[in-house]
């Protein structure tokens, strides 16, 4: 066996104890001593802290520095439990003060932390030569947050898991409000691929746009609403909440006429007919739905939900371009329909993605919006249905609490806003403060991982993407070649393409 590291010295108590180190253990490492028996104790070591007798501050005072540099330096660890045959029980007895301690071989720290619940790669344990696995069932059924400050990795980290995701045949669909996630059609180009193991390639993604194609070039398809013979409630849950209320009456008795005259209409045989009506106020509704029509959401030619909704495939509703409150109507809506048809069996169960969650699920008191109450009900009543939720935010504060409290796996990388941290403690249990000033000093691409299944949250530095990464970051500056190029705006085209297009301009030379 390797030769200990360190020994423990003073008081111990079964959940810590410290011990004097000879050479450098860093915070985070883990550890392990003998317990009673055999059975070895894990522990991670979460401060570590240096003296010198020769420099100690009493001693000093008294004038009696003798110059002998007598330094040492002391590790303090938190049992994390005793690894049996059986698995990881709690520590009951304190380690005894003189036992050696040893760094924990990676066998011991796998079998016992749970590394591999599954077959999700993820990334690596911090520090260690140590895959990270979760399971694809319970991330999905259970739901997953990320929350963290802006740029510290969350779509990327997003992107890792969604990736696995669909490896795995899960069906996936991502409300994206920046239009982030088309790259995902593309091979990534850069990243130690070699270390991770990992080969680049690119996923079966379609991109929707609720606008149209001009806003929006981006887009594979467009993304509509039915809209034949829409009733009163259905178009008012489309329009601004403050004309609603005072509109639906008019719009009620419009649709009543159109009723008895037809039994299909659209939204300008309503328009038509509300523009019939004698009431003053028929004009603010009028605006209203022509605003609506031109938008262009409701068709005759709807998006089926049962397409968004494919195996192994992800379907990207691409926002760009469509303003904040309609943005969270159409989220209201689709995800009513899509919850309501996975009830009855007619949509594949699947993964639902909202980044910029704070947007559509703003917790109390910051905001409000039209699609609070549908995803509330997918994170408390998905998983017997088999939708699962994955929400991402860069304020943790602001999201709803009753979403982020029925998320199983929470993926948090670097907060800094003590609000933010504040709101991540409450919804932690077992959160501490040497837990706090890890997650203030994770640098990107590192996230702290807490589930169930894992015996305590563990820091993983998280595998390069295999497809393309398409950050919302425009370059002001961009390097010139560029700007010649095509400017300010995101490359997504896969590289051999481009080279292609290299060779042939090579051929046939580009007079
Ligand atoms: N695991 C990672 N490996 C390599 N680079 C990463 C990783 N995570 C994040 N990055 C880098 O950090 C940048 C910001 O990440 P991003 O996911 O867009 O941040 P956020 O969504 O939190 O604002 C990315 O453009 C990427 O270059
Ligand atoms: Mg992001």
């Amino acid at each position: 066996m390797k030769s200990a590291i360190g020994i423990i010295v003073g008081e111990t108590s079964p959940m810590q104890f410290k011990f004097m180190i000879g050479r450098h253990v860093g915070r985070g490492a883990y550890v392990k001593v003998r317990g009673e028996g055999k059975d070895w104790i894990l522990a991670q070591v979460d401060e570590v802290k240096r003296s010198n007798a020769a420099y100690n501050l009493a001693h000093m005072e008294r004038g009696k520095e003798d110059g002998q540099a007598r330094e040492w330096i002391v590790a303090q660890a938190r049992v994390i439990g005793v690894a049996t045959a059986k698995g990881l029980r709690p520590p009951t007895t304190p380690s005894r003060p003189g036992e050696e301690v040893f760094l924990a071989d990676e066998r011991l720290i796998k079998g016992t932390l749970g590394l591999s619940q599954g077959r999700m790669y993820i990334g690596k344990l911090r520090g260690y030569d140590l895959r990270v696995e979760l399971d694809a069932n319970s991330l999905v059924q259970k739901h997953c947050s990320i929350l963290a400050k802006t740029g510290s990795g969350k779509s990327y980290t997003a992107a890792v898991i969604l990736e696995e995701l669909l490896e795995k045949k899960v069906a996936l669909l991502i409300i994206d409000p920046h239009g982030e996630y088309a790259s995902m059609k593309s091979p990534g180009r850069e990243g130690d691929f070699s270390r991770f193991k990992i080969k680049p390639r690119g996923y079966d993604v379609t991109v929707y746009t609720p606008a149209n194609m001009t806003v929006n070039p981006r887009a594979d398809k467009l993304f509509r609403f039915n809209g034949i013979s829409l009733n009163a409630r259905e178009i008012a849950r489309m329009m601004p909440e403050e004309s609603s209320n005072g509109q639906i009456g008019l719009l009620y008795e419009a649709i009543t006429a159109l009723k008895a005259e037809t039994d299909t209409y659209d939204l300008e045989d309503v328009i038509e007919a509300v523009g019939k009506g004698t009431s003053k106020s028929k004009w603010s509704l009028i605006g209203n739905l022509e605003q609506l029509n031109e938008m262009g959401i409701f068709s005759g030619f709807p998006t089926e939900p049962d397409e968004l909704l494919r195996r192994g495939r992800a379907s990207v509703i691409d926002m760009t371009g469509i303003g904040p409150e309609m943005q969270s109507m159409i989220v209201a809506r689709l995800l009513s329909e899509l919850f309501e048809a996975r009830k009855l069996g007619k949509v594949n169960p699947g993964m639902v993605v909202v980044e910029e969650a704070h947007n559509y699920i703003p917790e109390r008191g910051t905001g409000k919006a039209a699609s609070t109450s549908i995803i509330r009900t997918i994170a408390a009543e998905g998983r017997k249905f088999g939708l699962g939720l994955m929400v991402i935010s860069q304020r943790p504060a602001r999201v709803d609490k009753n979403v982020i409290s029925q998320c199983n796996t929470q993926i948090i990388m670097r907060v800094t806003n003590p609000n933010d941290l504040k709101a991540l403690s409450k919804g932690l249990e077992g959160m501490t403060g040497e837990l706090e000033e890890e997650i203030k000093r994770l640098p990107p691409g590192t996230a702290m991982l807490v589930n169930n299944e894992i015996e305590r949250p563990v820091v993983v530095s998280i595998r390069p993407r295999k497809s393309l990464h398409g950050g919302v970051s425009t370059p002001i500056v961009a390097p010139e070649e560029e700007m010649l190029d095509r400017p300010a705006e995101i490359r997504t085209e896969p590289p051999e393409r481009r080279a292609e297009g290299g060779l042939l301009r090579r051929m046939f030379g580009s007079r």
